[in-house]
């Protein structure tokens, strides 16, 4: 803990002392409603919480400058811990995935404060040679375990998100500059979500996430009516926090942090788990693993339109540049249950590198793709299937297996959807790993057929991790079939 956190935690002996009267009004008896713009989220004076102390950092690390703040109350010392986590984590990947990133600045507020439960909004001001822009995250804390919940946590479940998404995107149809398909129901782009004075939800989204950037902070307000039945019953608990201003709001004892972290992943967080009923390992099981490269491209959406169809799983390799262009289709495919992997920055023969130079091509398309996700990569395949010791070396320290290919369809070379499909088929065999690119045209023309005719022939497509099951980060896999002395040592 920081000295100003423990200054803060000191403090919170004088909060204490006013307990008697906080827990009466928290109870419900000398609460006043919250007042505030019907479309944003409601907002706390922190004045009104005795003890409230500011904590942050300031960084000039790799010619970026960080600066983040974040508070700390009494009693509620794991939200402050993990609003440092959140907020440097946040910050980095800025830093790491933002060509000409200057500046960013991460700055708090508290939206709600009640009903054993805390709000906090972070904004990250960021500035950078491609322009300014502001993001929002909103993060809800439960007094009484510790436990800091996602916003996507105020819904019961995937099922809600969905449900919540497909009302958002109506009511922002018609909204100028927006485009919905760059919103989907993942815990990264519902990332800000609280309630409104009357209790009606509110979605914000970051400046140019799902608008051009001169369209600024977008937002949705659904209505109690419809949001409601949607809700957690910690989300109902916010709510109730959220509509009502306590006048000294306090935290009476730290919280009782159970042993086993009892919450499942938050809504949005794992879309493929929902149909991850996929047994790859079960005798006769006939599962085969497609991989794109070096996208997302202008037709990407078409290949998952094709996989859809058939319910296929597939992974994208995906490459820096295609990624910043294209970001709403590496939150699609993530969305849609397929698995993202990283394809390096500019696509180099990683063996003609040393360390340094294969995590500078690394750890930029980590950070992005993070970014746009929330998800952590822990796939990646070398350019040209080309690496070496120093790879194997570098990829175990970053957590991240290497994924080769058993059955090459050489749609680079022959740009001819009949043969790329045909040796797509002809190729696949249980535990098959297929290499294709989807920044083709002939590729894209083929996948239609490929999926329906592998469909047919009784195979089930999969992500690379379903295929494999648990990988060993650093080791390289050409397929399913396990190699006699535990996977293979990068020889590629
Ligand atoms: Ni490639």
């Amino acid at each position: 803990m920081s000295a100003a956190a423990a200054a803060a935690v000191a403090l919170g002996v004088a909060a204490c002392t006013i307990t008697d009267a906080a827990q009466s009004s928290d109870s419900g008896d000398d609460r006043t409603p919250a007042s505030g713009p019907a479309d944003e989220l409601t907002a706390v004076d922190p004045d009104t919480i005795p003890g409230l102390e500011e904590d942050g950092a300031e960084d000039e690390g790799g010619g970026v400058s960080v600066t983040l703040s974040y508070p700390v109350i009494p009693n509620a010392d794991p939200l402050a811990e993990r609003l440092a986590q959140i907020a440097e984590r946040d910050a980095a990947d800025f830093a790491g995935a933002v060509p000409g990133a200057e500046g960013v600045s991460i700055d708090w507020q508290i939206s709600a404060a009640g009903d054993g439960v805390i709000a906090v909004r972070l904004t990250q001001e960021e500035t950078g040679s491609e322009g300014d822009r502001t993001g929002y995250s909103t993060y809800w804390y439960d007094t009484s375990d510790g436990h800091t919940a996602a916003s996507t946590e105020l819904l019961a479940g995937d099922a809600e998100l969905a449900d919540l998404h497909a009302l958002v995107r109506a009511a922002l149809e018609d909204t100028d500059g927006v485009d919905t398909s760059a919103i989907q129901p993942i815990a990264r782009v519902y990332d800000s979500m609280g309630f409104n004075p009357d209790g009606d939800l509110v979605v914000e989204f970051d400046e140019g996430q799902v608008a051009p950037l001169d369209a600024g902070r977008i937002r949705a307000v659904v209505p109690g009516a419809d949001a409601d039945p949607l809700l957690s019953e910690f989300g109902e608990r916010a709510q109730e926090a959220a509509v009502g201003v306590t006048p000294e709001f306090a935290v009476d004892e730290p919280p009782t942090v159970p042993k086993d972290d009892p919450y499942p992943p938050a809504p949005g967080t794992s879309p493929g788990a929902a149909g991850d009923d996929v047994d790859c390992t079960a005798a006769g099981s006939k599962c085969v693993a497609l991989t794109f490269d070096d996208g997302p491209g202008e037709r990407t959406g078409e290949v998952l339109d094709a996989l859809a169809e058939h319910d296929a799983k597939a992974t994208f390799f995906v490459t820096g540049g295609p990624v910043g262009q294209h970001p709403g289709l590496v939150r699609r495919a993530f969305a849609d249950g397929h698995e993202i992997g990283n394809h390096t920055v500019g696509h180099p023969d990683l063996a003609g590198l040393g360390a340094g130079g294969i995590r500078a091509e690394l750890d930029p398309v980590t950070d992005v793709v993070r970014r746009e996700t929330g998800y952590t990569m822990d796939l990646m395949r070398p350019p040209y299937g080309s690496t070496n010791g120093t790879v194997e070396e570098v990829t175990r320290d970053l957590g991240t297996a290497q994924i080769l290919w058993s059955v090459d369809t050489r749609d680079w070379k022959d740009r001819d959807a009949d043969k790329v499909a045909d040796r797509a088929v002809s190729g696949a065999a249980p535990g098959a790993i297929i290499l294709m690119h989807d920044i083709h045209d002939s590729t894209v023309d083929a996948v239609p057929d490929i999926v329906e005719r592998l469909d047919e022939k009784g195979y089930t497509m999969v992500t690379t991790s379903q295929l494999l099951g648990d990988t060993e980060p650093g080791n390289a896999y050409l397929d399913a079939v396990p190699e006699a002395d535990g996977a293979g040592d990068g020889e590629g």
